[in-house]
């Protein structure tokens, strides 16, 4: 109840790292869905994009699409917005799948939910809409909520830049890598490379690094310390 009040406060604007996402229900092309019901135990990348029959668009969708399996192999489940009628979504679905030859893919359908949010209310929730930049098309704004539905991750991109998809597997693996580990990653990490260990809360332990490294881990000063990845993959 206290979070359905804070939300309603916030309607409109972004929800936060670390908050509980938004609730929703929404009709969409594979059918109606409940947010977080339907996502038990999973990861769900939620994108919103500004309009079908775009170009950008289009080939961000023949990305995602492209990449369903593979995120699906990681415990993560895709779903779609933008500010269009299920009618819309449809006929531009199945352009993409019957037309478009792209960088390699073709004949790319997409199975995974794209809601209808012609009232805007699911955008709403998750501050999907700039109103200086449209008050009828969405950003490209990507929420990576986790299983207990904690929004961990938010990338907001403009209409005109598309999205980079290396980076949302590379949000994904190092998520999953540090909620599972309880190390850090450094700048410009990728899966197979070293990782930060946690830095030391007291003088005791400092030492006790200090003193303990061994084969698996090197320490560049006190603060930070890493542990290899070498011959894991
Ligand atoms: C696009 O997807 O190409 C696009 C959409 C809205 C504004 C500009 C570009």
């Amino acid at each position: 109840m206290e979070n359905e009040i804070e939300l309603k406060e916030n309607y409109g604007s972004i929800p936060k790292i670390g908050d509980v996402a938004p609730r929703f229900k929404a009709k969409t092309t594979q059918g109606d869905i409940s947010f977080p019901e339907d996502y038990k135990d999973k990861w769900v990348i939620l994108f919103s994009h500004p309009s079908d029959f775009t170009p950008v668009c289009t080939t961000e969708f023949m990305k995602f699409a492209s990449m369903q399996e593979e995120l699906k192999e990681m415990n993560v489940e895709l779903v779609g917005l933008s500010i269009d009628s299920i009618y819309s979504h449809i006929a531009w679905l199945r352009t993409i799948k019957e037309k478009i030859k792209w960088n390699g893919l073709e004949n790319v359908e997409v199975n995974f939910p794209l809601i209808e949010d012609i009232k805007m209310d699911v955008a709403n929730k998750f501050g999907m809409i700039s109103p200086s930049q449209s008050t009828t098309q969405a950003v490209r704004a990507v929420f990576f909520i986790d299983p207990n539905s904690v929004i961990r991750t938010i990338m907001y991109y403009p209409a005109s830049l598309g999205r980079n998809f290396d980076e949302i597997k590379r949000v994904v693996q190092g998520l999953q890598k540090t909620d599972k580990e309880g190390i850090a990653t450094p700048a410009d990490w990728k899966l197979g490379d070293d990782v930060i260990l946690p830095v030391p809360g007291s003088c005791g332990e400092v030492e006790k690094r200090m003193k303990e490294q061994d084969d698996e881990t090197y320490c560049l000063d006190w603060f930070l310390c890493f542990k290899k990845e070498i011959n894991k993959f």
